[in-house]
């Protein structure tokens, strides 16, 4: 089963296709530190299979943060706790990404400032935030390249930047939260410009595997659709190794989830010649193998099943005859 099949992305070995999604766990103190939850939560997935975690959005500044209770990795402090939730992670035989993100306009963290390319709220949920000056793009930019030189050093296999689900560096993609009239808005070319700078920023500290996570869908007019991320992905060849596919969360508008309702988008830009980690909605390892067998995705995502079932990847073991592959210590259990 191709579901088994190992693959190599840049100078990294995967011993199988299924990826955990990253999920926010709201699990961190409120200052973004690694909690005894973390050490136990995501080893668990790596001793139940999975070939590669990618752990919650990570913040790379405090006024980045999703919630009040995202990882981050905004400060040197941060190092300690997360080297010991990779070497965690490694030690139970399954390598980790860290994704490294910006909520901009979207932080509902306590007390933080929104900032975003323009000065438009998402709902009302969220405090206005202000229009992001020259600096603050400089600064954050130098925010995402701190974050990753920490990532090297804790020791990280893949960095993935957050540019999907309406968060900061999708608010710049977008026409329907960028509004700026100089060099970072107006023209797809000005609005791609800061992901291509903070791509930059990173390439600068770190030449291993890279992931890029879009919204390759925005499901509103006057959004991104398909045929924009395919004309954004052709500028990023040389620097990105993965492209993992999402959609929606730009704009608060409702759309069909489905099982695979994200994996024409994967099909189509694996067909630009990417390796592209697809998902969405799958609960069954059967879907799992279609969507690697039709080449719609290299890797497959799993999120809240792996949350509902840690040991996703040994049953499929089983239930596909690979005993071989199931864990010493579990072995009684199958
Ligand atoms: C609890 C929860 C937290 C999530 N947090 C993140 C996140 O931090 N970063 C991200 O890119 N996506 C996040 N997502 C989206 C998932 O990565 C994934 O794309 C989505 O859940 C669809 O996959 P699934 O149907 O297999 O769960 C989150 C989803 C859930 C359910």
């Amino acid at each position: 089963m191709k579901t088994f099949e190992s693959i190599t992305i840049n100078n990294m070995t995967l011993k199988n296709r299924i990826v955990m999604a990253p999920m926010c766990m709201y699990e961190a103190d409120n200052l973004g530190f690694v909690q005894p939850f973390h050490l136990v939560h995501y080893p668990t997935r790596a001793y139940g299979g999975v070939g590669l975690i990618i752990t919650e959005a990570t913040a790379v500044e405090s006024r980045g943060r999703i919630s009040s209770r995202d990882l981050g990795i905004w400060d040197d402090k941060h190092i300690t706790g997360l080297t010991s939730l990779v070497e965690s992670v490694h030690r139970a035989g399954a390598k980790i990404g860290i994704q490294l993100a910006h909520a901009g306009r979207k932080c509902n963290a306590f007390n933080e400032p929104l900032i975003s390319p323009s000065a438009v709220l998402f709902n009302s949920d969220y405090t206005p935030p202000k229009e992001m000056s020259i600096l603050d793009i400089k600064t954050v930019i130098d925010a995402f390249r701190n974050g990753a030189k920490r990532a090297k050093l804790i020791g990280y296999d893949l960095i993935e930047i957050h540019g999907a689900h309406g968060y900061l560096i999708n608010q710049f993609l977008s026409p329907l939260t960028n509004y700026r009239d100089d060099e970072y808005g107006g023209s797809a070319e000005n609005r791609r410009r800061f992901l291509n700078e903070i791509i930059d920023a990173i390439r600068e500290v770190w030449e291993g595997p890279l992931c890029l996570r879009l919204s390759a869908e925005e499901y509103a007019e006057g959004g991104n659709h398909i045929e924009d991320t395919l004309n954004l992905i052709d500028t990023l060849k040389q620097q990105v190794d993965l492209l993992n596919i999402s959609s929606g969360g730009v704009v608060p508008v409702k759309f069909d989830v489905y099982p695979g309702y994200q994996m024409e988008l994967a099909k189509k830009i694996r067909q630009k010649g990417y390796l592209v980690l697809g998902g969405g909605l799958l609960t069954n390892p059967s879907e799992v193998e279609k969507y690697l067998n039709n080449e719609s995705a290299d890797l497959i995502f799993l999120g809240r099943i792996l949350l509902k079932n840690p040991y996703f990847v040994l049953q499929a073991a089983d239930e596909a005859n690979r005993k071989d592959l199931i864990i010493k210590p579990y072995e009684r259990g199958f």
